[in-house]
């Protein structure tokens, strides 16, 4: 609750200072599907064919949504043994997915030593064929992962618990930390201030990266391999005290779009300046965002996954996914 009644007074110093220029207004975001109570929606990845891959960090299941029906569903894909939640997907090469699957304690949101796992999903047959690629001993968090540019086999992880990115090999099966720097560190070990860099993606020779508890968005050069060839350059932060950024999608214009929380999605130009989509009734704890994929229409509206909200009785509500098409804005 507090951090709602400071949001709202913040939202109108905030359309002082950056007022919406020609008058233009938010665009309409729609809701594309609510999840059942206590599904904490964490991640999306979109197939070639338009549909949306979710994970949530506390239903073990991977869920696939087609957008472009009037009133989608949410059927399973599968659902993990052994594990409470999915955090990380990103696509390596044509519908074939990477993604992550860990025994996670949500308060602190860190993974059992030893539980965290890499898998593959591979959507070229008729059920999928779901591969285990190697479980993680060493690290307690891999957040967001992105695959290296023109490698397909080599995957980045976002370890938010000790600002580092770490690489895994789905061939050889082989991982290790790969690189760190001071702009991906966590604040502190309270929550809310204990994940460092969060979403990422690698695009062309940088890796793009959000860190929540520092509240920035930043970059860094890498080379072919993945390997981080520059030190983190800072291009913004959250302009809304108590904002977090989340996960995020690039537009061709390399504009980010950015998830935060606790109720806006952020768009950050190249030159760091920021333009604020701000709706509390709609979203809800944004954690992830991407750009559709298909159509015209498609390719220019944003997904945008919604963590939830706690009731006062501390069940999680309104978990799921909604979006907007962001010509225009
Ligand atoms: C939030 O989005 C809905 C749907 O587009 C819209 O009806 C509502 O006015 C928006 N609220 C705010 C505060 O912008
Ligand atoms: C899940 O755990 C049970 C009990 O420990 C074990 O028998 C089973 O093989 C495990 N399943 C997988 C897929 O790891
Ligand atoms: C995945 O494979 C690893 C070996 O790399 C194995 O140790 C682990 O138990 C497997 N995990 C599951 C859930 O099957
Ligand atoms: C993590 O464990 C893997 C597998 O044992 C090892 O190859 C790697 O060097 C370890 N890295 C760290 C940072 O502990």
């Amino acid at each position: 609750m507090l951090k709602f009644s400071i949001c709202a007074i913040l939202a109108s110093s905030f359309a002082i200072a950056n007022p919406v220029p020609g008058g233009v207004t938010n665009p309409p975001i729609r809701n594309v599907y609510t999840f059942p109570i206590n599904h904490f929606i964490e991640n999306i990845a979109i197939r070639s064919n338009s549909k949306l891959l979710l994970t949530s960090l506390s239903v073990p299941s991977l869920w696939s949504i087609d957008p472009t029906e009037a009133t989608p569903t949410a059927p399973v894909i599968h659902t993990f043994a052994n594990v409470t939640g999915l955090s990380g997907i990103t696509e390596t090469t044509p519908d074939v997915f990477a993604l992550i699957t860990g025994t996670w304690d949500l308060p602190t949101t860190r993974a059992a030593l030893g539980s965290l796992t890499v898998w593959t999903v591979n959507f070229n047959s008729n059920p999928p064929v779901i591969k285990n690629v190697t479980s993680i001993v060493n690290s307690t968090i891999f957040n967001a992962i992105t695959t290296v540019p023109g490698k397909p086999h080599l995957i980045l992880a976002a370890d938010s618990a000790i600002g580092a990115v770490w690489k895994v090999n789905l061939i050889t099966r082989r991982y290790d930390i790969a690189f760190s720097d001071p702009l991906f560190q966590r604040v502190s070990d309270t929550p809310g201030e204990n994940l460092g860099i969060n979403g990422m993606l690698a695009k062309g020779n940088y890796l793009y990266f959000a860190n929540s508890a520092q509240n920035i968005y930043g970059r860094v050069k890498i080379n072919a391999f993945g390997d981080k060839i520059g030190a983190a350059e800072l291009i913004s932060t959250d302009p809304i005290v108590g904002g977090h950024y989340d996960d995020f999608d690039l537009d061709a214009g390399k504009n980010a779009w950015i998830a935060t929380h606790p109720n806006h999605v952020v768009k950050v130009r190249p030159d760091g300046s920021q333009k604020l989509l701000q709706n509390t009734t709609l979203l809800k704890n944004p954690t992830a965002a991407e750009f559709g994929r298909g159509s015209a229409k498609e390719r220019r509206t944003l997904y945008v996954t919604n963590g939830g909200e706690f009731t006062p009785t501390f069940d999680l509500i309104n978990g799921g996914v909604v979006s907007f098409d962001t010509a225009g804005f």
